[in-house]
C-alpha cells in the first residue's frame, strides 16, 4: 500500500468514527508502535536515500495530519456528548406523580363529624396513649375486671396501655366541662384480639356522648337512627340488645342489618345477617361521679360505634383488614 492509499483509508476511518473507543483504537492502528504508518517510517532505512528523503517526507507529512485529524475528532465527539448532556426537551411530556387516595375510613369519618355537628355535636379527640387510670378504672373497671386481660389490652408499662376503647374521654371531657354538653370523640383504639375478616388489633371508634337534666333511652335512640339514616341516606334495621359495660346502666348492643349480605349471613356478620355497629347505654352513675359530678343532678346516653364497621356497611367491604393495608388498587375505588 503506498502512502497516498494508507492516507486516503486513515482519513477516512478517523473522519468516520463515532466514538472515543473506535478513535483509540485507530490511533493504535496506525500511529501505534507496530500501527502502518510507524511500519512504514521503520522501513525507510532500507530504501535508496532517494526514495527515502521523498516518501520520509510524505510519511511524516502523513503522521502530523492524521495526530492532528485524530485530535480534531476527539474535540468534535466530547462536544456532542457534552452537549447532549445539557440537551432538555422541553416538549416531552413530564413525569407524572403517583396521587394517593383518601382512605374510605376517612371519607366515612368526615360524613359521620358532618352528620352529628349538624344535630349539635361538638367533635373532641384523646390520647392513644391512655393511663389505666381512665381507659379502666374511672370507668367502673376495677383491677380484676375480665376486660383488663392481658390478651385484650397491650400494656405500655403498669401504668399505660393502649386505649383499648374512646370511652375514657367521656370522664376527661366532663371533668373539664359542665352539662348540658353532646360531643363525639372519634379516634384509634387498640386490642390485643386475633385477627380475621371482621377484627383487627387496632381498628376506630366514635365515642358519643350526651348528657342533661332529663336524658333517656329514647333520646339514644332517636340520635342513633337518625345518624343511620342520614348515613345510609336510607332507613335502616337497627336493634337494640340489652348487653353489659361496666361504665354504662342499662346497656345494650346496636345491631344492624348487615349490608353485604342483605342480612342472610355472610361472613363479614358471622353468618347471623346481623353486624354489632356500636356499644351503648346510659351513663353509670359511678362514672358521673369519676367527672366530680353529683351524679343525682345529671342523665346521659354514651355509645361507642366502631367506625370500621360502618364503612365496611356504607361501601360493603367484606375484610376489616383491608382498611389498613394501603394498597392504592383498593383505596382508589372509593
Ligand atoms: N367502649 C365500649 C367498647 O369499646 C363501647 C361503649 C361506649 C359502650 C360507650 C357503652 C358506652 O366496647
Amino acid at each position: 500500500m503506498d502512502i497516498k492509499e494508507l492516507r486516503d483509508l486513515a482519513l477516512k476511518e478517523v473522519l468516520g468514527a463515532k466514538n472515543l473507543e473506535e478513535l483509540e483504537k485507530l490511533e493504535i492502528k496506525y500511529l501505534g508502535r507496530k500501527g502502518s504508518l510507524t511500519e512504514v517510517l521503520k522501513q525507510l532505512k532500507e530504501l535508496s536515500e532517494e526514495m527515502r528523503g521523498q516518501i520520509g517526507a510524505a510519511a511524516n507529512q502523513l503522521k502530523h495530519e492524521l495526530a492532528s485529524t485524530l485530535e480534531r475528532r476527539k474535540k468534535e465527539i466530547k462536544a456532542v456528548f457534552e452537549e447532549k448532556k445539557e440537551w432538555v426537551d422541553i416538549s416531552a411530556p413530564g413525569h407524572k406523580l403517583a396521587k394517593g387516595h383518601l382512605n374510605p375510613l376517612t371519607l366515612i369519618l368526615r360524613k359521620v363529624e358532618e352528620i352529628f355537628q349538624s344535630l349539635g355535636f361538638s367533635v373532641v379527640q384523646g390520647p392513644e396513649l391512655e393511663t389505666d387510670f381512665y381507659n379502666f378504672e374511672a370507668l367502673n373497671v376495677p383491677k380484676d375486671h375480665p376486660a383488663r386481660d392481658m390478651q385484650d389490652t397491650f400494656y405500655i408499662d403498669e401504668e399505660h396501655v393502649l386505649r383499648t376503647q374512646t370511652s375514657p374521654m367521656q370522664v376527661r371531657y366532663m371533668e373539664k366541662h359542665q352539662p348540658p354538653l353532646r360531643v363525639i370523640v372519634p379516634g384509634r383504639v387498640f386490642r390485643r384480639d386475633a385477627t380475621d375478616a371482621s377484627h383487627d388489633c387496632q381498628f376506630y371508634q366514635i365515642e358519643g356522648l350526651m348528657v342533661d337534666k332529663e336524658i333517656s333511652v329514647g333520646n339514644f335512640k332517636a340520635v342513633i337512627l337518625e345518624f343511620f339514616k342520614r348515613l345510609y341516606g336510607q332507613e335502616v334495621k337497627i336493634r337494640l340488645r340489652p348487653s353489659f359495660f361496666p361504665f354504662t346502666e342499662p346497656s345494650f348492643e346496636v345491631d344492624m342489618a348487615c349490608s353485604v349480605c342483605g342480612g342472610k349471613g355472610c361472613k363479614v356478620c358471622a353468618h347471623s345477617g346481623w353486624l354489632e355497629m356500636a356499644g351503648a347505654g346510659m351513663v353509670h352513675p359511678f362514672v358521673f361521679k369519676s367527672a366530680g359530678y353529683t351524679p343525682g343532678d345529671w342523665q346521659g346516653f354514651a355509645f361507642g360505634i366502631g367506625l370500621d364497621r360502618i364503612t365496611m356497611m356504607k361501601y360493603k367491604i367484606n375484610d376489616i383488614r383491608l382498611l389498613n393495608f394501603g394498597d392504592l388498587r383498593f383505596l382508589k375505588q372509593f
